[in-house]
């Protein structure tokens, strides 16, 4: 009589815990599924205000370096991507009178090797090192400030604002800079304040200007003694790439 009555309770029981823990697993399953593979330069190009940092990229081939290690990474990459009007600001000669290991040290410095959400970047301990420390055993570092998602991010030399996430989505962060970030490094041997002086323009620099005023245009490349058959290679590499580039302008 009582195991009569008792089954039918079981049963219900049964079937509501079978419906709860088949809804939970629907519902937590198809979660992670990211929208499509991840395309770093794609997402730069979509933008159309990038072009000058996308062929720094494509030349020191630290583009397809990032791409190639989108997938595997766990700790992901945070890319400060100057606009071309950054560029455009800049001192004239600035990136040209950089030899080869200086333009992809340049652009290592605007990425570091792990993600940070806007809201991370508010609590980093300074300085935060980039991708360009250890190419020459010194630490290249961006010092962050600021709160409310209101970020500044400093070189010593520069200092501007993070305001636009191109995207910001683990393992990946773009933010937007309007100034391009100088590393300090280029320019200790040189008086600091002085060196990148985004006012000037194409003309001046020549005859009225001061002594310190022309310094900037050289920036301490003496450091350079280091030259392992590594740094050759990779300037091969850089050269052949502005070979192309040449070609195709
Ligand atoms: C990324 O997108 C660009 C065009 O925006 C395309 O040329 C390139 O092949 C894509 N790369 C990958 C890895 O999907
Ligand atoms: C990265 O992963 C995507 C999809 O998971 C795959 O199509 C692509 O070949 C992978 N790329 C590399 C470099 O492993
Ligand atoms: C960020 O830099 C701007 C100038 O570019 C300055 O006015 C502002 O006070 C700075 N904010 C912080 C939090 O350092
Ligand atoms: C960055 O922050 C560290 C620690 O606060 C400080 O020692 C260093 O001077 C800062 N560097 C720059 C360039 O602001
Ligand atoms: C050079 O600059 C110094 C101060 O920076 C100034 O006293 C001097 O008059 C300047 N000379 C010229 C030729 O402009």
């Amino acid at each position: 009589m009582a195991s009569a009555t008792v089954s039918p309770i079981l049963l219900t029981l049964s079937a509501l815990f079978l419906l709860f823990t088949s809804t939970a697993l629907a519902q937590t399953a198809p979660a992670p599924a990211p929208p499509g593979p991840l395309n770093f330069t794609g997402i730069l190009e979509k933008n159309g205000q990038y072009t000058y940092f996308l062929r720094l990229l494509a030349e020191s081939q630290v583009g397809s370096q990032i791409q190639n290690q989108l997938n595997s990474t766990t700790e992901g990459f945070t890319v400060f991507a100057p606009t071309d009007n950054a560029f455009n600001n800049l001192k004239s000669g600035t990136i040209n009178s950089l030899d080869e290991q200086k333009k992809v040290q340049l652009v290592l410095y605007h990425v570091l090797p792990k993600y940070y959400s806007l809201n991370d970047l508010q609590f980093v301990s300074n300085p935060v090192r980039t991708q360009a420390t250890g190419q020459d055993g010194r630490v290249y570092g961006l010092n962050f400030t600021g709160q409310n998602n209101q970020i500044n991010v400093s070189t010593g030399v520069v200092e501007t604002q993070i305001n636009n996430a191109l995207t910001q989505q683990k393992p990946l962060a773009i933010y937007q800079v309007d100034k391009v970030l100088l590393p300090a490094e280029f320019f200790e041997a040189k008086s600091p304040a002085e060196a990148p002086s985004p006012a000037t323009k194409k003309s001046s620099s020549g005859s009225n200007s001061n002594s310190t005023a022309s310094t900037a245009d050289e920036p301490a490349s003496a450091d350079n003694s280091g030259s392992s058959g590594r740094n050759m290679g990779l300037g091969l590499v850089v050269g052949l790439a502005l070979a192309c580039m040449g070609a195709l302008s």
